[in-house]
């Protein structure tokens, strides 16, 4: 992977962004961004599939349809997986850093996991029957202002705040929340953690630090992905991963993500062990 901005600066600038200028992006930029999309990969062995779509071939708008919630967009990126047992979060890190490389790039994204038409795009973007497209994001010049939806939205899923630590980080056991001392130089990349973005803000990520490991979970809201064929969830804590992981590189904290190392521990409802990472 060739990231060569600072992670923190584009954590802080990102935000999902519904409302963009006519001007499309130019070639030049576009190439760019195809050519760092080429150097991704992620830390759960899964493949992940990136396609393009421009105002060329966005024909009938109504097809790819965003219902509103996106205006003015002139270019899409989509990203698709064949089923695979950690493919979702996979797709979750490697997105997640191209919206990461856009933000810090001058340019607007915003991850669309529901309020699209997945068969539409699909076809427009050409993906075989046998992938999956959970999420697609346009990208472009952002708006000056917001649009009515767009500014709705935000209010409503309270797109500008997150979880305190006492919520979603600790140590032992889940009823001993972890403080920013206690996580020593781990504090900066569970703090970028934190910031993400995550499907309707849920925020359903939690970590819990044991014998020196840190497990990551999934804090899963019942019902939630009840119109999806998979759990959307899952692609959040690919997104926690991807800003955990290139904060610790950034900070020179050297470490890796394994999948078997499940802690012994009660869980409380509806709380589902996803990966834990080690520090080298
Ligand atoms: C997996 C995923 C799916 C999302 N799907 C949609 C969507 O379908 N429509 C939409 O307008 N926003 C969608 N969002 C954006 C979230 O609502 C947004 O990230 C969250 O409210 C936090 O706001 P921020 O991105 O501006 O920080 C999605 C985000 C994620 C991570």
């Amino acid at each position: 992977m060739n990231i060569h901005f600072s992670i923190e600066e584009a954590v802080r600038k990102r935000y999902s962004v519904r409302n963009y200028l006519d001007r499309p992006v130019e070639e030049g930029r576009e190439s760019e961004l195809k050519a760092f999309v080429e150097t991704l990969d992620n830390p759960f062995g899964e493949e992940v599939f990136f396609h393009y779509l421009d105002s060329k071939s966005l024909g009938d708008r109504r097809k790819i349809g965003t219902y509103g919630v996106i205006k003015g967009a002139k270019q899409y990126i989509g990203a698709s997986i064949k089923a695979g047992k950690m493919a979702l979060e996979a797709l979750g890190y490697e997105m997640e850093t191209v919206m990461l490389h856009l933000a810090q790039a001058g340019l607007g994204s915003c991850w669309l996991g529901g309020t699209f038409n997945r068969k539409g795009f699909a076809k427009a973007m050409d993906i075989a029957d046998d992938l999956i497209v959970p999420a697609v994001s346009p990208y472009g010049y952002v708006a000056p202002k917001m649009h009515g939806t767009e500014s709705l939205m935000r209010k409503v899923i309270r797109a500008d705040h997150r979880k305190p630590w006492v919520h979603l980080f600790f140590t032992d056991d889940f009823s001993s929340p972890l403080t920013k001392q206690a996580a020593e130089e781990i504090a900066f990349p569970l703090e970028m953690l934190r910031l993400g973005p995550s499907a309707s803000n849920k925020q359903p990520w939690r970590v819990l630090l044991k014998n020196g490991v840190w497990h990551f979970f999934e804090q899963r809201v019942p019902g939630y992905s009840a119109a999806f064929p998979y759990d959307i969830q899952r692609i959040d804590m690919g997104i926690a991963a991807a800003h955990f992981d290139h904060s610790a590189e950034e900070t020179g904290i050297k470490g890796h993500f394994v999948l078997d190392r499940e802690p012994e521990l009660a869980l409380p409802e509806h709380m589902e062990y996803a990966y834990s990472w080690v520090r080298e």
